[in-house]
């Protein structure tokens, strides 16, 4: 007993020593070091976390606005008051104070140029129901939806409850409207159906891209909130771990090639790039990957982890059979992004300029392209990393979910002011709010949706938008981007020219 005892009280001393390496006699003043080191443990945790960013600071100060999924019955309804009650709501139109948006929100402008003089009426919303997956009102905050078709995977769930997370951040600013969208790839409001005369006006439709052809109204896609189907996260998190994969490999130190990864199958232009891949024989400084969606499904997508995919000086982009969702994942990385000359547009790619944001590739000879532009950039590092770096900070900045929101905000301000009706409920639409889609919700919606709710009325007012283009800025823009793909076009030529007749000597 006793040599136990003993035991244990050494033991015990030799732990004191441990954590107080020095002696101190007074039994209050060794409680008081150790209440100090638990505070500077406390103090250093709450420094860590309160910096994470300033909207969570923002967020805990003012608590949430969480949903109230305990309806009363089985039959779920929408809150009576959307918002908290005390909120305040204030009268404010986009203050002096608040900073332009980016030069992207221009094209809300332009993408509804076609309704400036006529307007929008009743009767031209409602022709576009030939391919719309939704029809979405929103009368005094409240939203309807009248569902005409599903959408594919879940493209119209997280684009309605990216609609209903714009009316949670901004209460009370949203218009009534009525608005017609189609969840499909292609734009189908052709501009020569309504050119002429006599034309009648087209029908305004909502849509993730357009084209040079055609009248589509381009609206951010669901992937902002996330895609279920292949576990992308909602942006403003992925913006994150896209920002540490980013840092996590310095340019110089990245493989001097250029590297793609995808499904090839979904257009012959993708065909095409697989054959620029690497061989024996050949350096083509293309490194080219199939992406098998099974495969990654399978083993939880370890192998195409966004945040994870900054290895290669030059990354390709090329469209699959419309825009991709996977544009703004490329131009995240400080590598060089490749564009294969893209036909469709997105609601921000327009206003990404050729030496600026990115290189652009020629899609009539991509292999000899691409070649040159890994052989260009790899001599003249520095102009290339500056290209890289202004996209990655395009991305990071002007892309941020405040302006994604604040693009959707103006956009849809502007299109209210087009109507020349009083929206109604249509009869066969049921009211939505965040209530009714995320609380009968599971799995991995459910997790995306409670990661992109917006937890509380944003304070500030939304961004300037700028002025419309007139004639000419617009004239010299189009000018400016096309100056600048003929340059490089011209260098490439020579580059080739010379490759040949190196070939024709040795060969
Ligand atoms: C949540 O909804 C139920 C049923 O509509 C209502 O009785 C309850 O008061 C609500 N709770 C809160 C916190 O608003
Ligand atoms: C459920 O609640 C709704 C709205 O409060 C009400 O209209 C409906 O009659 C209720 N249903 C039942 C079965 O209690
Ligand atoms: C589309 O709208 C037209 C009227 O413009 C109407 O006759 C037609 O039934 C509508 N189609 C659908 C599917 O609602
Ligand atoms: C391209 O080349 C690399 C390197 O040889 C190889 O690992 C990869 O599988 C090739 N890609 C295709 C699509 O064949
Ligand atoms: C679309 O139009 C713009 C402006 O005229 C032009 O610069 C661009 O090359 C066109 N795009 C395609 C794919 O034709």
């Amino acid at each position: 007993m006793e040599i136990g005892y003993q035991r244990v009280g050494n033991q015990r001393r030799s732990i004191e020593s441990f954590w107080l390496p020095f002696y101190i006699n007074k039994p209050f003043a060794k409680y008081f070091l150790l209440f100090f080191i638990f505070l500077l443990v406390l103090g250093s945790y709450l420094w860590t976390t309160l910096l994470d960013t300033t909207s969570n600071v923002l967020q805990s100060r003012r608590g949430k606005f969480p949903l109230n999924c305990s309806s009363g019955n089985n039959t779920r309804t929408c809150p009576v008051n959307y918002y908290p009650a005390d909120y305040k709501f204030v009268n404010d139109n986009p203050s002096s104070s608040s900073p332009n948006c980016p030069h992207y929100f221009h094209w809300i402008h332009e993408d509804l140029k076609p309704w400036r003089k006529t307007g929008i009426t009743e009767e031209m919303v409602e022709r576009a129901n030939r391919t719309a997956n939704f029809r979405l009102v929103i009368l005094n905050g409240r939203t309807y939806v009248q569902t005409y078709e599903k959408g594919f995977q879940t493209r119209d769930v997280f684009t309605l409850w990216g609609i209903l997370q714009l009316l949670r951040r901004y209460p009370g600013k949203i218009p009534d409207l009525d608005m017609m969208f189609d969840c499909v790839d292609w734009p189908v409001v052709r501009s020569s159906d309504f050119a002429g005369e006599n034309a009648v006006a087209p029908p305004p439709l909502f849509r993730y891209c357009g084209d040079n052809e055609t009248l589509d109204i381009v609206f951010p896609d669901w992937s902002f909130w996330g895609w279920a189907e292949i576990n992308i996260k909602p942006w403003q998190d992925l913006l994150k771990d896209l920002d540490k994969g980013n840092k996590m490999q310095r340019w110089q130190n990245r493989e001097p090639y250029a590297y793609w990864k995808g499904n090839p199958e979904v257009a012959e232009k993708r065909m095409e790039l697989v054959k620029c891949n690497v061989t024996e024989n050949q350096e083509s400084n293309a490194r080219i990957y199939v992406q098998d969606w099974k495969e990654e499904i399978k083993q939880g997508f370890k192998h195409s982890d966004l945040g994870n995919q900054c290895h290669h000086r030059y990354k390709i982009y090329i469209e699959g059979s419309a825009w991709s969702v996977s544009e703004k994942y490329i131009l995240a990385c400080d590598s060089l992004s490749l564009l294969v000359t893209p036909h469709y547009y997105d609601f921000f790619s327009r206003s990404l300029l050729p030496l600026v944001h990115y290189w652009p590739i020629n899609e009539d000879d991509k292999c000899g392209s691409i070649k040159f532009a890994v052989d260009w950039g790899n001599k003249y590092k520095k102009k290339v990393q500056r290209i890289g770096r202004k996209a990655s900070d395009f991305i990071q900045e002007d892309l941020r979910m405040e302006y994604v929101y604040d693009y959707m905000f103006h956009l849809l301000n502007e299109y209210a002011k087009l109507l020349k009706y009083k929206p109604r409920v249509p009869k066969s639409a049921t009211e939505l709010c965040s209530e009714i889609m995320a609380c009968p919700a599971e799995g991995t919606e459910k997790k995306l949706m409670m990661e992109s709710m917006v937890n509380w009325p944003i304070d500030e007012s939304p961004c300037k938008m700028p002025i419309p283009f007139n004639k000419l800025t617009l004239d010299s823009y189009h000018k400016r981007k096309q100056n600048s793909i003929k340059e490089v076009r011209t260098l490439e030529r020579d580059y080739l020219r010379e490759q040949r007749v190196k070939t024709k000597i040795l060969g």
